[in-house]
């Protein structure tokens, strides 16, 4: 299968402090890849280096074109959407602004408002909550809303920081069931930071594991389970 996206040699650092020491990894289209690593690895530097909004060295090819140098705009508009940590929703602007303000970049407005009723179908509980300032929403719900959101773009490509933090199991199942059908149907490839190791790889197809900002560990969903060092530092077992 054709990578998606090609990483090489990837630095990427704050000032002075280099946080990625030359990273590899690929996603082929399609699929899903997951990163993991402990609290301060450089999971959620990794993603901000494909969207080009920290200082990166080295090589990402997004199907084909050179993201490194290009300005984060241009990233999105090849089709790299990326829901941060911490989510990333407007608190003061209503659920049905957030998702309009996704489709900024877009000129079909019949699409976006086809995509906004989308968003409605996937999460029944966002449509509930639309004329709400997304600030007043529960922690799922404005996580719903950031991937709602983040979709407006049609990505090709959807980067996640942690889409589980901090929420309760059954809503991060709910959340994990509705990635799960953006990726087999249609056809949305998606490149998974995560903490929760067991998520993460039951999702997955393949995975790194990231340490100090260096690639410890690479393989299938299935090798990195089998591992003996991911499962006692990851998995618990
Ligand atoms: N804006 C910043 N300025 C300076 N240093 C930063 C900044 N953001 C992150 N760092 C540092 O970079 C390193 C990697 O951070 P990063 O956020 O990429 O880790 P992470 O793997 O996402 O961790 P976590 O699981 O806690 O989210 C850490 O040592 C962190 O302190
Ligand atoms: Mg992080």
């Amino acid at each position: 299968m054709p990578e998606l996206l090609e990483v090489r040699g990837l630095h990427a650092g704050y000032g002075a402090t280099q946080v990625l020491h030359g990273i590899d990894f690929t996603l082929a289209a399609g699929r899903i890849t997951a990163i993991l690593g402990a609290n301060g690895a450089g999971k959620t530097t990794t993603l901000r280096a494909i969207c080009q909004t920290v200082a990166t060295r080295g090589s990402v090819l997004f199907d084909g074109a050179q993201l490194v140098g290009r300005a984060t705009e241009n990233v999105v508009r090849l089709g790299v959407a990326h829901v941060p940590d911490g989510r990333g929703t407007f608190g003061a602007l209503t659920v049905d602004e957030n998702l309009r303000l996704g489709g900024y970049v877009r000129r079909d407005r019949a699409g976006v408002a086809a995509d906004i009723e989308q968003a409605y179908e996937r999460f029944p509980r966002l449509r509930e909550r639309r004329r709400q300032p997304a600030g007043l929403l529960s922690g799922g719900e404005q996580q719903m809303l950031a991937i709602s959101r983040a979709l407006m773009l049609r990505p090709r490509l959807l980067l996640l920081d942690e889409p589980s933090f901090g929420l309760a199991p059954m809503v991060v199942a709910e959340i994990f069931r509705i990635l799960r059908a953006l990726n087999e149907d249609e056809g949305v490839s998606i490149l998974l930071v995560e903490q929760n190791a067991k998520l993460a790889l039951d999702l997955a197809d393949q995975a790194y594991l990231l340490e100090t900002g260096r690639v410890a560990l690479a393989g299938s969903s299935d090798e990195i389970r089998r591992d003996e060092a991911v499962r006692r530092a990851y998995l618990g077992y």
